[in-house]
C-alpha cells in the first residue's frame, strides 16, 4: 500500500458489523452472514469516525480528496484499483494481507445526448460499471469481500447468481488462489456470463430452479461446509460497491447530481451506493444528497410492489419472470437496506415493461455506449419519473449502467432480428421497437448490392 498513506492502525480505521434490525454489534459473522438474534443482515460501521465533526479519519474532507487524487499517480496495485484508492472509507485488511485486485473501478462517466432527448431531460450522464474487469459492477464489491475471504483462510468461496456475481467471484477467487463454487439457475442466465465462470475455473452447478432457489440451497450449504459466502448479504461486498458512488462524486468534482437511477434486483447495489452517499454527506465530502431511485422489471418487481401495496412495511416474495435475466429475482435479500436509502435520499421506486426496457437498451446502444438488458431499466424508468414530474427537465441525472453490452449478445441479436417477443404476451406492444431495429443484411458480394443497400437505408431514414 502507499507508504505515504495515513496510519491505518489508528482507531479511526476500525470497522465492526451491526445488525440492521436489532442493532446487535459483532466483529465476525457466522458463515451465513445473518444475525444470530433476529436473522437479519449486517452492515459495516466505523465507530471511530467523527461524523459530527465531519471527518472520517481525522483528516478534513479536502485532505482526503487530495490524498485520493494523488494516488492516481501511484503505481502500487492498491492505488491503481478504483476501489482501494478510497480505502479510508473501507474496512482495513490486517498487516501482511494484500488485496486481491484486477484494477477494478476507474469506470467512465459518459454523456448520453440521444437518451436525454428521449427521456425529456436536458443533461443526462451514465456511469458505466460494465467497464469493470469482468464487465459488471460486481467487481468493485468482489475485490473487498474476496480479500477478506482469503484473509480469513477460506479455501472455498461460493455464490448463487444470475450470472454476473458468479463471473466476478470466479475471477477473483482464481486471482486469490481460492476455489469457487457457483450455483446458477439452469437455462436462465446468458451464455456470456456462464462461459466466464467456466473460464475462470469455478465449479459451476446449474440447478433446476430459479435464482431464489439457488440462494436457499447455498444458505444451507454454508452452514454445513467451510465455505465463504460471497453473495451481497456479505457486508464486505457492499463496502466495495460503495466506491462507485465515491468515484462518481470525484468525477463530478464533488457536486452531486439531482438524481441517481439504479436497476434493482437483489437490491445490494442500491444499498451500497446509497450507503456511500449518506456517509459522504455525513463526512462533509458532498454538500447534499442526490435522490437515489430504483427501477425494477415489471415481471420481477417485489420491491416496487412492497412500496405501492404495503408502504415498504413488508415484502412479499414472488415468482419472477423477465428477459433481463440479471434481475430475475423474486425475493431480494437487501430490500430493507434499499428502503432506508430511498427514504433517506428521497428517491422513488419505478417499474418498466419488457418492451420499455428493450427500447431503452437500443437507445443506449444508439448513443454508442451499450449495456446489458438489466442496466437499461434505468433509462426506461427515468422516462416514467420525468412523465410523473418526479424528475424535472432541468435537473441533472446519472444512470448507473451495471453490465456491458457483450454480456448478453443473444438478447441484442434477437431484438434486431425482430423476434425477441415472438410468441410472448408482449408481441403486440413490440411494434414500437421497429424503428430501432437493424437486422444484419445478407447480400451478394458485389459493390452494387452493398451500394443499393446503402441507398435503401438513406431513403428509409429520410422518410
Ligand atoms: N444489473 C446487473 C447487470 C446485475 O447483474 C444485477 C444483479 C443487477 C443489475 C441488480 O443488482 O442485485 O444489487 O440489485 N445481479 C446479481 C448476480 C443478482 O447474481 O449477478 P442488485
Amino acid at each position: 500500500m502507499n507508504p505515504t498513506a495515513p496510519d491505518t492502525k489508528s482507531p479511526a480505521y476500525v470497522s465492526r458489523l451491526r445488525c440492521i434490525q436489532c442493532g446487535n454489534v459483532i466483529d465476525r459473522a457466522e458463515q451465513d452472514f445473518r444475525c444470530p438474534h433476529c436473522g437479519d443482515l449486517f452492515e459495516v460501521f466505523y465507530p471511530g469516525w467523527q461524523v459530527d465533526r465531519g471527518t472520517a479519519t481525522g483528516q478534513p474532507p479536502d485532505a482526503l480528496k487530495q490524498l485520493w487524487r494523488d494516488r492516481k499517480f501511484s503505481l502500487s496495485p492498491a492505488d491503481t484499483s478504483g476501489v482501494w484508492r478510497f480505502r479510508e472509507l473501507l474496512p482495513q485488511l490486517k498487516a501482511g494481507h494484500e488485496p486481491i485486485t484486477l484494477r477494478e473501478g476507474n469506470t467512465p462517466l459518459y454523456e448520453l445526448s440521444g437518451c436525454a432527448r428521449s427521456a425529456g431531460v436536458e443533461f443526462l450522464q451514465a456511469k458505466h460499471q460494465g467497464m469493470n474487469p469482468t464487465a459488471s459492477f460486481k467487481d468493485t464489491g468482489m475485490t473487498t469481500a474476496a480479500s477478506f475471504a482469503r484473509q480469513e483462510g477460506f479455501r472455498w468461496v461460493a455464490c448463487a447468481s444470475t450470472g454476473n456475481t458468479s463471473a466476478s467471484m470466479a475471477a477473483y477467487a482464481a486471482r486469490g488462489g481460492m476455489c469457487s463454487l457457483v450455483l446458477i439457475p439452469e437455462g436462465k442466465i446468458s451464455w456470456g456470463k456462464l462461459s466466464q465462470s467456466l473460464d475462470y475455473g469455478a465449479v459451476t452447478c446449474q440447478l433446476r430452479t430459479d435464482f431464489d432457489g439457488c440462494v436457499r440451497v447455498l444458505n444451507e450449504l454454508v452452514k454445513r461446509k467451510p465455505i465463504y459466502l460471497l453473495n451481497s448479504v456479505n457486508p464486505y461486498r457492499i463496502e466495495g460497491q460503495k466506491t462507485a458512488a465515491i468515484e462518481l462524486m470525484e468525477q463530478m468534482n464533488w457536486q452531486p447530481p439531482d438524481h441517481i437511477v439504479v436497476p434493482g434486483g437483489n437490491l445490494g447495489n442500491s444499498s451500497a451506493l446509497g450507503k456511500a452517499l449518506i456517509e459522504m454527506n455525513q463526512l462533509g465530502l458532498i454538500p447534499r444528497l442526490p435522490k437515489l431511485s430504483v427501477i425494477q422489471a415489471e415481471g420481477a418487481n417485489p420491491f416496487f410492489r412492497s412500496i405501492q401495496e404495503h408502504a415498504g412495511k413488508k415484502l412479499v416474495p414472488m415468482q419472477a419472470e423477465t428477459l433481463a435475466t440479471a434481475i430475475r429475482i423474486g425475493n431480494p435479500a437487501s430490500w430493507k437496506k434499499a428502503l432506508r436509502v430511498i427514504e433517506t435520499t428521497g428517491g422513488a421506486v419505478e417499474q418498466v415493461t419488457e418492451v420499455e426496457m428493450a427500447l431503452a437498451k437500443a437507445e443506449i446502444g444508439s448513443d454508442g455506449v451499450g449495456c446489458e438488458p438489466a442496466s437499461a431499466v434505468t433509462l426506461g424508468g427515468l422516462k416514467k419519473l420525468v412523465k410523473r414530474g418526479f424528475v424535472r427537465r432541468k435537473e441533472s441525472v446519472v444512470l448507473i449502467l451495471t453490465g456491458h453490452v457483450l454480456k448478453d449478445p443473444e438478447f441484442t441479436l434477437r431484438f434486431h432480428r425482430g423476434d425477441l417477443f415472438t410468441g410472448t404476451p408482449h408481441e403486440k406492444d413490440a411494434s414500437v421497437l421497429a424503428r430501432q431495429q437493424r437486422a444484419p443484411l445478407v447480400l451478394d458480394a458485389s459493390v452494387e448490392a452493398v451500394a443499393k443497400a446503402l441507398e435503401q437505408f438513406e431513403d428509409q431514414s429520410a422518410q
